[in-house]
């Protein structure tokens, strides 16, 4: 299992040490939470971008860039400068088929990784159509819009669903899940499917990034 930490409840006051910390630490990617107000309610772009220009200059591990904004090709216009592995944006912001097949080829155009994400309460079957065309699809395992919320536990079965199309059609698409992951949940995420895990607060607020980590993906 990988693990992307989210950013989002990391300190400002110390955010350049915790960054090099959960780098050394080893986490595989740095998970940016990108809310703009309108799509949720709170509005962390400024932090955020912030924060994704000191990673560049600090970090090489890859950002993992989750846009939860309802004006979708103006992030990812103003987050691809940040050269990140991913952009990962939410199936409820697109109007049509057409306008998700344009956000996803300008991401691929260029050269970063596609991950369409659903909200809890979005079916499976919504983003099947568009598994030939991406990288991950990011299940989220909370309602998105903030940090430290408990996983519901309903949409593990997602998961599990998922992944069994993955296999049955031989797509190369990763699963990510996100919201409220700790080390007393991680095990059935990952016994359901599950390759790449987000988790903020269990990390960010532990005593021992490392430690975590290394108990988060064992
Ligand atoms: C919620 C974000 C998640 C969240 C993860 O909208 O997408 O990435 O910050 O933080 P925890 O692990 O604290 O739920
Ligand atoms: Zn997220």
């Amino acid at each position: 299992m990988e693990i992307s930490t989210s950013i989002l409840s990391v300190p400002k006051e110390k955010c350049i040490q915790t960054f090099y910390n959960l780098e050394t630490a080893g986490t595989d990617y740095f998970h940016i939470d990108v809310m703009d107000g309108e799509f949720v309610k709170n509005n962390t772009v400024a932090l955020m971008t912030e924060y994704a220009e000191y990673l560049n200059s600090i970090t090489t591990e890859p950002l993992d860039v989750h846009l939860m904004v309802k004006d979708v090709m103006a992030f990812i216009k103003s987050f691809i400068i940040f050269e990140p592995r991913v952009i990962t944006i939410h199936l409820e912001a697109a109007k049509n088929k057409e306008e998700l097949m344009e956000w996803i080829s300008y991401i691929k155009e260029n050269n970063c990784k596609v991950g369409i994400s659903v909200k809890p309460n979005t079916k499976v079957e919504e983003v099947l159509p568009y598994l030939p065309f991406i990288h991950q699809v990011l299940i989220m395992t909370v309602e998105p819009g903030e940090g430290g919320q408990t996983l519901i536990p309903e949409t593990i079965e997602k998961i599990r669903e998922l992944k069994k199309y993955i296999d049955e059609n031989g797509y190369g698409v990763d699963i990510e899940a996100d919201g409220g992951i700790n080390v007393d949940n991680i095990a059935k995420l990952k016994e359901a499917g599950c390759d790449i895990a987000v988790a903020g607060t269990s990390i960010v607020q532990s005593s021992n990034f490392a430690e975590t980590i290394r108990m988060l993906k064992d």
